[in-house]
């Protein structure tokens, strides 16, 4: 079969010749329909992150969506990357059948593709970590991400009164605009004192909760937004691996300033998760701009998404319509 492999770590993959799976009692080969470059592949694949240096070669992709026996399409998780074994960009893949989740009947394999854990992750961090209560305040950062588009309608969808936007370049707000946010604050400047006081001038008075896949400055001027008691939670740190986030923001309010990450979900929290997730994508009530791109031009995707030159979430069809 055809697969996108790493060679070397820190280098974008080559599409090669591979084995097809052979499973083992308990897993399901999966015909891969759609399997989108994420952060985490690329971050997994440059041999430095927290999960350490992966074995290679490998096949990279921690998710995708496909079709197992009878054509049942499913969404799936791998550890491609975190852990030894192969990923999801591949024309094939072998995965635990425990671990797959059936889609709703008609659901787009490239658009759930799209949204997959990005948006489990938005799902749980403002539902589950960030335990976001209807007619609240939301402020999102990084709104134009796929984990900030879906945080900015998922919001709405859990009853926000208000979702007020952030992100950096003008596609990335005009993304965010399009996800529905009341109203959307640029991220163009390092002074913390600044930046919050425009997005405070956004926002109708303090803000309840903050998502922030940036860190950084972002964070430190979003905390400077919220309430007594108000929630930040961080799950990622495109904008910087420290924050200069003051301690009398921290202590005046009694701030609550929490981690999240996927890792930590059950697998039945993750399935119920990605049901939902899809069950909104098919009712037209969440989506996240993407580009389906065919398995063959792996190395230019990843390249596009490692150096940040992309529109919206790229996602290899290894079997195009
Ligand atoms: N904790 C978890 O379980 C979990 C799960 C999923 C994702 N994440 C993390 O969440 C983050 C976002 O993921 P994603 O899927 O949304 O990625 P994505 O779709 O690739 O989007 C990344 C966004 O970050 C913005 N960005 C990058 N550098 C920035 C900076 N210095 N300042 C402001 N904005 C910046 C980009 O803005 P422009 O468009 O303006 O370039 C882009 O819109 C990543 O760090 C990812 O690793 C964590």
């Amino acid at each position: 079969m055809r697969a996108a492999q790493i060679v070397t770590c820190g280098r974008p993959p080559r599409v090669a010749d591979r084995p097809a799976p052979s499973p083992e009692a308990g897993d399901r080969v999966v015909r891969v329909l759609a399997a989108p470059i994420t952060p985490l592949d690329v971050l997994c694949a440059g041999g430095t992150s927290y999960f350490g240096t992966p074995d290679t070669p490998y096949v990279p992709g921690v998710q995708g969506v496909g079709t197992v026996g009878d054509g049942t399409l499913v969404w799936f998780p791998t550890d491609a990357g975190m852990a030894p074994g192969e990923g999801s960009m591949a024309e094939m893949a072998c995965v635990p059948a425990d671990d797959l989740v059936e889609l709703p009947a008609g659901a787009d394999p490239v658009a759930v593709a799209a949204l997959g854990l990005s948006a489990v992750a938005a799902y749980m961090a403002l539902t589950w970590r960030g335990e976001l209560a209807a007619g609240e305040q939301v402020l999102v950062l990084g709104a134009g991400g796929v984990v900030g588009q879906a945080a900015v309608q998922l919001a709405r969808v859990a009853g926000a009164r208000r979702v007020v936007a952030a992100a950096r370049s003008a596609a990335a707000r005009e993304r965010a605009r399009r996800a529905g946010a009341d109203a959307v604050v640029a991220l163009d400047t390092d002074d913390v004192a600044e930046l919050a006081a425009r997005l405070s001038a956004a926002c109708d008075g303090p803000v309840d909760l903050v998502l922030d896949p940036l860190f950084g400055v972002p964070a430190a001027a979003a905390a400077r937004t919220l309430r007594p008691h108000g929630r930040l939670v961080n799950l990622g740190s495109s904008a910087g691996e420290t924050c200069p986030l003051d301690s009398s923001t921290l202590r005046s309010r009694s701030l609550h300033v929490l981690g999240y990450t996927n890792t930590e979900l059950t697998r039945e929290q993750k399935a119920a998760a990605i049901g939902k997730i899809a069950e909104l994508a098919a009712a037209g009530r969440l989506d996240a701009a993407h580009e389906a791109v065919p398995l063959e031009d792996v190395a230019s995707a990843w390249h596009r998404q490692s150096t940040g030159a992309t529109s919206g979430r790229l996602v290899l069809t290894p079997h195009p319509a």
